[in-house]
């Protein structure tokens, strides 16, 4: 039986997180052995907001290298930039003629990002889900691994297929999101109220995979906890350090509560120390793997051009049949 699709993307625009890595990165790794797995650089959905073009060519590569050093295989899996595959854009235009205002409208990291980007709310930000709408359909994608923060999205993009579907007879699969019981939502260790996210302008809220460890101490110390130190740990409402215990549950695989009864008696100091440890031995792992990839550049633009040719073929063909159910095929 042919092996079911998978497809997703992360904007190359920062430096990856930990919860980049959490949310989805790890599914990726696991699920490329049981998938035909498609993975993006969506370079296109990073220039909505991001604007410095200089940079993006060396982000593009740093992406690449820490996708492989997490332990995606190259030859398993399709690597591409998503600008790369211009049918991406074209079946964006055409999706955008079956998706009302209404839906875009209404999404939440829009109006979110419309408050962020005051200055500059360019309509790239509302097109943002069909775009991916568009990644996801042109490759007949079955599952699509996201954190929770892109559950909207996802739905908005079936809502476009079956809508697409029902007008045109079967075209797309209907996609389903891939979305983790535990560490969907990485949250930023100083203002727990909001995700952790490679874009935001407060560090002290990230954890990037190639944080240096004495800044991943500097980071967890500085999480908000009893003022008296040497009391003994209560984690009832502190989001921060129960934060801390999903990223550690995340990047270990072991249960939240095998640590919370580890570090059952012990004051908070020790737990922000052991914390910062575990956090730091499995960064050191994925940077080791990183300078030595990173280096290689003439070998990353090759994994680029053969995903460039992989994913440019299934694209070709699948959109060629769309555009002919839509009508667009005037003959010369
Ligand atoms: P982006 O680059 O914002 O984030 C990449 C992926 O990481 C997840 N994520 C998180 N998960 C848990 N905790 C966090 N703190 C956290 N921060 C980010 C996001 O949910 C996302 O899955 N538009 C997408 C990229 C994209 C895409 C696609 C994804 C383009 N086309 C098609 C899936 C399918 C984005 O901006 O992700």
């Amino acid at each position: 039986m042919k092996k079911k699709i998978v497809f997703s993307g992360i904007q190359p625009s920062g430096k990856l997180t930990i919860g980049n890595y959490i949310g989805v990165i790890k599914q990726w790794v696991k699920m490329q052995n049981k998938y035909n797995c498609i993975f993006s650089i969506a370079d296109l959905h990073s220039i909505t907001t991001y604007k410095n073009n200089f940079d993006l060519n060396n982000n593009i590569l740093d992406t690449l290298s820490l996708y492989l050093a997490c332990g995606i295989n190259p030859n398993k899996s399709i690597i591409f930039i998503q600008s790369h595959i211009y049918e991406h854009t074209q079946l964006s235009w055409i999706l955008n003629c079956y998706t009302n205002y209404g839906e875009l409208n209404r999404m939440i990291q829009f109006k979110k990002k419309i408050i962020n980007n005051s200055k500059n709310i360019n309509t790239g930000i509302l097109f943002y889900p069909i775009l991916m709408a568009s990644d996801i359909l042109l490759y007949n994608t079955s599952y699509v691994p996201v954190g929770l923060d892109q559950k909207q999205h996802i739905e908005l993009c079936r809502n476009i297929a079956n809508k697409f579907n029902n007008i045109y007879g079967n075209t797309f699969n209907i996609p389903k999101p891939c979305i983790l019981k535990n560490g969907n939502r990485i949250m930023s260790l100083q203002e727990t109220n909001k995700k952790m996210s490679k874009s935001d302008k407060n560090l002290n809220n990230i954890i990037y995979l190639l944080e240096k460890k004495k800044d991943v101490f500097k980071k967890i110390k500085l999480i908000k906890t009893d003022s008296k130190k040497k009391y003994k740990i209560k984690y009832n409402n502190n989001l921060g350090l129960l934060n801390i215990l999903n990223i550690l549950s995340g990047l270990t695989g072991k249960k939240i509560n095998k640590f919370k009864n580890h570090f059952n008696n012990k004051i908070y100091s020790d737990f922000k120390n052991e914390a910062s440890n575990i956090i730091t031995i499995f960064l050191e792992k994925i940077q080791e793997n990183y300078y030595n990839i990173r280096k290689k550049k003439s070998f990353l633009k090759d994994i680029l051009n053969y995903g460039k040719i992989k994913a440019k073929k299934i694209a070709k063909k699948n959109l060629f049949k769309i555009i002919k159910k839509v009508g667009l095929k005037f003959k010369i």
